[in-house]
């Protein structure tokens, strides 16, 4: 008997607080959620509903009050911080909200970033990197400084960054909050299309996408299979 694969990504019990002045602030109240491989989830709510802060927990960024995160079975809260900032370079590809791209590098320097650690970019990532420029449109731009971009250029920009790696999880913060209509029409194609199919062509290592977004463009979209809904701090 083989035992059941752990899920990509499972939370239970999140809480998080924040200490104002005298008193404490509970952001997140308790929050369990899952996400499989190939599986493309929308996170909605309201403005100060805990989206931001829920994506940092599960992408490693911020340690929860409370509450375990595993992926692919691997205990994220406990991990000793070396441990941890593998696993995130290894199976994370996170898009922060304001982007954090560094504005006086290029486009193509930003998105070559995360593979300095591994010795910058060879040939093959030279490669995925075009491809990933031109998908989303930005390949005249690549040796262009990051301040001299709009903020839609910036978004994709920073789409492109955290997809270099080829992730197991993608986690994406208002990914199309700037972008007109075409531009967040194409953002949703290619994550359709990234988790239906691998640059390997395993399908079990197929990306799950978490994204946290208002966008009634993607909430209404039939690529969507679940928007899990955040209200003060709770799963509805
Ligand atoms: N470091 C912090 N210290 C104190 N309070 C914080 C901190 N980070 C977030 N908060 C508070 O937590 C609440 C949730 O913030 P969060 O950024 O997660 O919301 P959000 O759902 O992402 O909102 P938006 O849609 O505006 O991006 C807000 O009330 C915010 O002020
Ligand atoms: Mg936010």
């Amino acid at each position: 008997m083989t035992a059941e694969k752990p899920k990509l990504l499972e939370a239970e019990g999140i809480k998080q607080s924040f200490v104002d002045g005298a008193k404490t602030v509970e952001i997140l109240h308790g929050i369990s959620l899952a996400l499989d491989r190939g599986e493309l989830v929308a996170l909605a709510g309201p403005s100060g509903s805990g989206k931001s802060t829920l994506l940092a927990i599960l992408g490693g960024l911020l340690l929860p009050r409370s509450g375990t995160v595993r992926i692919d079975g691997v205990d994220m809260i406990t991990l000793r911080a070396h441990h941890l900032s593998r696993l995130r370079r290894e199976k994370i590809g996170f898009v922060i909200q304001g982007l954090g791209l560094l504005p006086a590098m290029t486009v193509l320097d930003n998105i070559a970033l995360p593979l300095i650690p591994s010795g910058g970019a060879e040939r093959a990532d030279l490669e995925r990197l075009n491809t990933l420029l031109e998908r989303l449109e930005i390949s005249k731009l690549a040796s262009t400084r990051i301040d001299k971009l709009s903020g839609g250029e910036r978004q994709r920009v920073a789409i492109a960054r955290a997809l270099v790696l080829d992730p197991a999880l993608l986690l994406l913060d208002e990914p199309t909050a700037s972008l007109d209509k075409a531009n967040a029409e194409r953002v949703l194609a290619l994550l359709t299309e990234l988790r239906q199919s691998t640059s390997n062509g395993q399908s079990e290592n197929r990306p799950g996408i978490l994204m946290a977004t208002h966008d009634p463009r993607i909430l209404n979209s039939d690529a969507v299979d679940r928007v899990l809904e955040l209200r003060e701090g709770r799963l509805v």
